[in-house]
């Protein structure tokens, strides 16, 4: 390992999942969900590998990530879905990119990029069915299918797709999602109204795809659970596994008397004489500060704890009079499979009480990425 620390990746891993995913659903096509870098794992071979699994769409937020997928070769259809006022709508027309359409104002600037251009710009509308986030909510739904639907008949946008999101499906159960099921059907059934046929409908989430058999429609979202980490606790889904590693080394370890402060502000104090190993990773790393005195490790072979304060570039380790040093392996989260004992990026967040897709994507970019299978 050349690095201080990298972050692997299995590139298979996140292809079988993403044909795991896909069966799971019943074989409804599967759009991967690479925004944010690929939840952390690197957008391109991300999408790529869920590709190589069997997904047939690909969904980012924001148009310049959309955009990379294409400059990098990609021609797979890809839907972004975050589209403020002033995004490059042009360019993604240009593209092919599907544009998520969550605003009247949005859907005017497309009409008017496509009518510049002098091509069809492929547009998805969404139904704010109660999440209260992005999308159309149902006053304003039936005044943005009609305005769609004349803008596809003077030939400026193809409304390819109609789709929501849910709030609570990671929650299984939760009475918002049978509210949010039906409004969706209702957001539909006023679009065909006036004449829209989309290509796909679509509102489930990792969650719902694998919970949800009445929410697949024509195409299902899978982003965290083709990375191998799965949304809601406790729910085990076999055969699903993590594709990242994050994997670092012990710089340095020695001995320190009883009754010795660690690391700033000294909020973790040596009971006996111990050995300290020192693990050049920290918050600059996305390692979460508030991983002090909690974040799980495995070193030297054991589970252990960060022992004080998680710094910008490095954390202390308490191994006891364990033989630690300098060079041993220090693993942050992993694949138990592969790496027994390892704590996975479920565990992380559930001690520092977030979700596993802010531990991956915040994965700094000081990490360099070490990209196993995919051939
Ligand atoms: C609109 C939308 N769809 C799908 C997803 C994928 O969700 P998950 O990673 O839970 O599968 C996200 C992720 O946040 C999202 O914002």
């Amino acid at each position: 390992m050349a690095h201080f620390a990298h972050a692997r990746v299995d590139l298979d891993a996140i292809a079988d999942n993403a044909r795991l995913l896909r069966e799971r659903a019943g074989g409804t096509p599967l759009m991967g969900v690479v925004k944010a870098d690929g939840y952390g794992h690197g957008m391109l071979p991300a999408a790529r590998a869920v590709l190589a699994g069997g997904a047939t769409w690909l969904g980012t937020a924001f148009i310049h990530e959309a955009l990379a997928l294409r400059e990098a070769g990609i021609t797979a259809p890809v839907l972004a879905w975050i589209v403020p006022p002033g995004e490059p709508v042009a360019a993604a027309i240009g593209a092919d990119i599907d544009l998520g359409v969550s605003d009247r104002a949005i859907l005017d600037e497309i009409v008017e990029a496509a009518r510049h251009l002098g091509r069809t710009a492929r547009v998805q509308l969404k139904a704010d069915t109660g999440l209260n986030r992005g999308g159309v909510g149902p006053a304003d739904w039936p005044q943005l299918v009609e305005a769609a639907a004349r803008a596809e008949d003077a030939g400026h946008v193809r409304v390819s797709g109609l789709w929501s999101h849910f709030a609570c499906a990671d929650e299984p159960g939760h009475p918002s999602i049978a509210r949010q099921l039906s409004a969706f059907h209702e957001a539909l059934e006023t679009a065909d109204k006036v004449g829209l046929t989309p290509e796909v409908r679509h509102i489930a989430n990792s969650a719902g795809l694998l919970t949800l058999p009445e929410a697949r429609f024509d195409l299902v979202r899978g982003g965290i659970a083709s990375y191998g980490l799965i949304p809601i606790p406790g729910y085990t889904v076999s055969g699903i596994r993590p594709a990242m590693t994050l994997r670092s080394r012990v710089a340095l370890a020695k001995r320190v008397p009883a009754d010795s402060g660690v690391s700033y502000g000294h909020r973790y104090v040596t009971e006996r004489e111990t050995t300290l190993a020192l693990v050049p990773l920290g918050y600059g790393d996305g390692v979460p500060r508030a991983a002090t005195n909690k974040g799980p490790v495995l070193l030297g072979g054991r589970r252990r704890t960060i022992a004080g304060t998680v710094c910008m570039d490095q954390f202390v380790v308490d191994v006891g009079d364990d033989p630690v040093r300098a060079g041993d392996d220090a693993i942050l989260f992993g694949d138990p499979s592969t790496d027994p004992g390892v704590p996975t990026a479920e565990d992380w967040a559930e001690i520092l009480d977030t979700i596993p897709y802010e531990i991956v994507t915040r994965v700094g970019a000081r990490v360099p990425r070490e990209y196993v299978g995919g051939a």
